[in-house]
């Protein structure tokens, strides 16, 4: 018989259902990371936005703003996806909205930054939905490396539980310690954190191009662990 914090592997397509309910903690954390896109091509200087979504899943957030931006004309963005369910999903909803080649969705490992040739370093960095599937131990370079994919003025925005113990408040600690300053994070109460950054300090250079930048265990395996070691 399975062990009691037995719980299969996440099936990343299924994951998105928590979407389908308005009233979830995650509809509600994806209303406010689509404020933050906003406001982020809302500011943008006149030309092309470069923009990359690491573990874009489906793509809800950049593009549910793009389906009536303004600026969506200048954006130039790439979302990867291992997922290849996912990235399909993406990648038709990029066809509905006629975005055309202006948003590429890759299949592929969003770790390795060869996968954001030519779009990185970016104005806007997603980094939503990852963090909390990340091991502790790991999850400082992690923030180190993706941040590398902002442009000097760019924006990171991203997201993380609130889960004890809160991890929000070291992730602020990194990322201000390596030149970014803190536009917006959600208050304390709210169980999926979305903060922007901005990097206002000077340009950091990308990572290695094959070296991983995080390694995703996913938050069941990080939960199967605890109650296995805890
Ligand atoms: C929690 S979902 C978040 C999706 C999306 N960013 C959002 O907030 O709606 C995490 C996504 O990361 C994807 N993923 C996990 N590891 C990955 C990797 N190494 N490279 C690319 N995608 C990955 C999963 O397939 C899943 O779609």
């Amino acid at each position: 018989m399975a062990p009691a914090f037995y719980r299969p592997r996440m099936d990343w397509h299924d994951w998105h259902r928590v979407y389908d309910d308005p009233d979830s903690v995650h509809a509600r954390r994806l209303l406010t990371v689509r404020a933050r896109i906003g406001e982020v091509l809302d500011a943008a200087p006149p030309g092309t936005v470069r923009v990359v979504s690491v573990c874009a899943g489906q793509g809800h957030d950049l593009l549910g703003v793009l389906a009536a931006h303004p600026r969506r004309a200048d954006v130039r963005a790439r979302l990867v996806e291992r997922d290849p369910r996912n990235a399909a999903a993406a990648r038709a909803t990029v066809a509905g909205l006629g975005l055309g080649e202006r948003v590429e969705v890759v299949t592929g490992d969003a770790a390795l930054v060869r996968n954001y040739a030519d779009v990185a370093p970016a104005a806007l960095v997603l980094l939503c939905g990852v963090l909390g599937n990340v091991a502790d131990e790991g999850m400082e370079d992690a923030v180190d490396r993706v941040s590398r994919l902002c442009a000097p003025g760019g924006t990171l925005v991203w997201t993380r539980n609130r889960k004890e113990p809160d991890r929000v408040p070291r992730v602020c600690a990194w990322l201000e310690a390596r030149g970014f300053t803190r536009d917006s994070l959600s208050p304390p109460d709210v169980r999926q954190a979305v903060a922007a950054h901005r990097r206002t300090g000077p340009a950091a250079p990308l990572p290695p191009p094959d070296a991983p930048m995080f390694d995703f265990v996913g938050y069941d395996v990080l939960a199967e662990r605890e109650g296995r070691d805890g």
